[in-house]
């Protein structure tokens, strides 16, 4: 199937599978994919380890921005980095899930994560996953995808992601942050006007792609 130049943006709450839809697209359109989401974990580990966010969640907010105009975080060969470090695996845990949207409510970390993000947005061929990609970083992006599914389902597939974590830990989780991420007031998680929802409760990735295939070929008028 021949995809046009396009962005595809993907919204939605916080482990509806964004991230794997967005990477398995990206194979199949030969397209490069970018997940917002890292860098905001990315920030908040920067922020954890530098003591800029305490046990409560209060947030140094002039020290941690000052301390951003040093922070080299990029995306490289492993995931996720800051300098030559790879992060990958410590912005997945809980710590980081538990700091994270507190940490995104940020306007100036919100500003810092968006001017890299409109960076890679100058190329066309680009999947980008987040809360506000379609709202905010790309509202001119041509395809966006409002992705939610069932609490209970979004809890269970992530758990089996972290070993050792529980469900209630992890569903604890996640509804706190899709409080936080829909309620703060810079660039709320909303779905944009012209998104198509998908919901995945009880969807293979296989029939996510067939879906996004035919949406394409109506929308684009591509004959598959
Ligand atoms: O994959 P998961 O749903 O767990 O979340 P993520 O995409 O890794 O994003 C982690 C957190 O970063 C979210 O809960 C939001 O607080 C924040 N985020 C955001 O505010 N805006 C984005 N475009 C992407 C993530």
């Amino acid at each position: 199937m021949n995809i046009p130049d396009i962005i595809i943006a993907i919204d939605g709450y916080s482990s509806t599978g964004k991230s794997s839809f967005a990477k398995v697209i990206a194979k199949e359109f030969s397209f490069l994919y970018l997940d917002s989401g890292a860098l905001y974990r990315g920030v908040t580990l920067f922020a954890i380890e530098n003591g800029f966010i305490s046990d409560d969640n209060t947030i140094d907010v002039p020290e941690l921005t000052s301390a951003m105009n040093g922070l080299d975080l990029h995306f490289g060969p492993q995931g996720t980095y800051i300098g030559e470090r790879c992060i990958e695996k410590e912005i997945r845990g809980l710590a980081v899930a538990g700091k994270v949207s507190p940490i995104a409510t940020v306007p100036q970390v919100r500003a810092f994560v968006d001017s890299k993000l409109r960076e890679f947005g100058k190329k066309k061929r680009i999947v980008m996953d987040g809360r506000d990609i379609g709202t905010t970083v790309f509202p001119q992006a041509e395809l966006k995808i409002f992705m939610t599914a069932d609490p209970m389902v979004r809890a269970q597939r992530r758990a089996a992601e972290m070993p050792g974590a529980s469900i209630e830990d992890v569903l604890k989780n996640l509804e706190e942050r899709d409080y936080i991420d829909s309620h703060r007031e810079v660039s709320p998680l909303t779905q944009a006007e012209d998104a198509v929802v998908l919901d995945n409760s009880d969807m293979t990735m296989q029939d996510q792609v067939e879906w996004l295939k035919a949406l394409i070929s109506e929308r684009f008028s591509i004959n598959q």
